[in-house]
């Protein structure tokens, strides 16, 4: 290289790792300082990065070519933070990591100096890209498209992130919500997931996202209901919620209006007397007159059920029990799928909050549904037995369902339990989810294939994955087994034999508890 040329280094994308470790280390094997190196990606290519460096024009080289096998060696923490600064959005990332690899391998003492300015800057870019992944994850709001006949819904959302991460937090997605279809648009790219695969393409903009749906509107209630005023620190919340993402997030909406209102609220928390949180189901008079297998349809939450819901007593956001019961409230009324119209009513998970276990069936059936209570048919009196002979007493168990409503079809009189299809069981999701955040137990068991599915997102066969503790997205500890109804239906010449593997597969919670207490 003479003296004052500069080589250009064109990369296929702006985060195109690959290339740039390959581009890096061709460098280095030639000895060509950073200085003498300016770095581009196809949408900066005319920008020249070392502006500071005075060039004459050169013909530009668009790849450096390693003659020969160089042996760089660098920590593993470096190739960490480089994976994760590239995907910063300042255009100077390139050469700023390809001087930290210059320096690791020409000044060793640079591996013991953390104050290091070029050190301190790369930590400081990771820093707010592993934030930015960390808010697109907590952040990004999906709004229902219903398509054609035969299609399943799509969920489209619309995000705004800081940096290049959309394929880095894409996966996160596909995992969570495998069983959906949907879609992440952003200004500068977007995702699909067709429940096979992900499909990156080009930015979108707000407009192609859709309008607010009804499962929004419950959203906004539960939000509403579990927001604290007394609590209300609103310089911690926008620390945590930073302002910029508001106006793509539909509880936003309420902040401003809850948050003015805080104070008198706050001030009636402390003078009123205690009370109980008002119960719109009333269990024991439904199980007094299980009458008609339907129930009256009580119609999808609309806009009156957000405004109720700003009104209702204050509601301590971190009294779990308050949560649970306006959560139990809000799944009763859920239309995101047809079999709530059906039901007689939502069947809610039980048990201590903050239960180190929880435990999670399929949906209600029959009696449940009559009852208003999970597990309390056969398949909760052989699951009642079980726990008896592991010497777990179930109210110290969360016990619930990954659907909550009770799926049949009529034969005559009677209602006969139908598998609830994965679209059901993902519109259900959330309420899971809102009920773990709760409970926040240390360990789940699932029940059968669908709250497998549920718990793990992903398809899960049971028979093979039975009897291991497996991670859910989030690290949560989760053991497989089987739904006590399949040893009900299994050959009785085998009942036996199934039944003792199942209490062994359970007895591996008995054995994690007793070591997480
Ligand atoms: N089956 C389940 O999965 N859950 C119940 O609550 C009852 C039967």
């Amino acid at each position: 290289m003479s003296g004052n040329s500069v080589i250009n280094i064109t990369l296929a994308g702006e985060t195109d790792w690959p290339g740039f470790r390959k581009e890096a280390r061709a460098l280095l094997a030639k000895l060509i300082a950073p200085v003498g190196v300016a770095w581009h990606t196809p949408a900066s290519s005319t920008a020249d990065l070392f502006s500071d460096l005075d060039v004459s024009p050169t013909s530009p080289v668009t790849s450096a070519h390693a003659h020969g096998p160089i042996n760089l060696v660098v920590p593993s923490s470096f190739v960490t933070l480089c994976e994760t600064v590239i995907l910063h959005n300042d255009p100077a990332r390139f050469g700023l990591l390809y001087r930290l690899l210059w320096r690791l391998v020409h000044e060793p003492a640079l591996r013991n100096d953390p104050l290091d300015a070029d050190r301190v800057k790369a930590q400081h870019m990771a820093q707010s890209v592993r934030r930015d992944m960390h808010k697109m994850k907590a952040f990004v709001r999906f709004r229902t498209i219903e398509r054609e006949e035969g299609k399943p819904p799509l969920h489209v959302a619309w995000f705004e992130p800081d940096n290049h991460i959309v394929e880095a937090v894409a996966p996160f997605f596909m995992r969570r919500f495998t069983q959906m279809e949907w879609a992440i648009l952003t200004p500068e790219r977007s995702v699909h997931w067709n429940g096979e695969r992900l499909h990156f393409g080009p930015g979108g903009e707000p407009r192609d996202a859709p309008a607010p749906d009804a499962g929004e509107a419950l959203w906004l209630t539960y939000y509403a209901n579990i927001f604290n005023p007394a609590r209300l620190k609103m310089a911690m919340m926008k620390k945590e919620m930073p302002v910029k993402y508001w106006h793509n997030l539909p509880e936003a909406e309420l902040i401003s209006g809850l948050a003015a209102d805080a104070m008198a609220r706050s001030g009636h928390m402390v003078e009123a007397a205690p009370t109980q949180p008002a119960r719109r189901i009333v269990p024991v008079a439904r199980v007094a007159a299980p009458t008609a297998p339907t129930a009256p349809h009580r119609g999808v939450a609309g806009a009156e059920d957000v405004v109720r819901g700003l009104f209702m007593e204050p509601i301590a956001a971190d009294n779990p029990v308050q949560a649970l019961a306006i959560l139990k409230e809000a799944t009763d009324r859920c239309r995101e799928c047809p079999i709530g119209k059906h039901a007689t009513q939502s069947v809610f998970g039980e048990g201590p909050v903050h239960a180190a276990l929880m435990v999670v069936g399929e949906q209600p059936g029959d009696q449940e549904d009559l009852h208003g209570r999970p597990f309390v048919g056969p398949a909760g009196r052989l699951f009642d037995q079980a726990l008896a002979q592991l010497g777990w007493p179930r109210e110290q168990l969360y016990v619930t369902n990954a659907v909550k409503h009770f799926k049949f079809e009529l034969r005559g009189k009677r209602r006969i339990h139908q598998t609830p299809t994965q679209r059901e069981a993902a519109a259900c999701l959330r309420w899971l989810e809102s009920e773990i955040e709760q409970v926040q137990p240390r360990a789940l068991i699932a029940l059968g294939a669908t709250a497998a599915r549920a718990l793990l997102g992903r398809p899960v066969a049971v028979t093979r994955e039975r009897g291991q503790w497996h991670e859910d997205a989030r690290g949560r500890k989760v053991l497989v087994t089987l739904h006590p109804s399949a040893l009900l239906r299994s050959d009785p010449s085998e009942h036996e034999q199934a039944y003792k593997a199942w209490l062994d597969d359970l007895a591996l919670a008995s054995e994690w508890l007793k070591h997480a207490v």
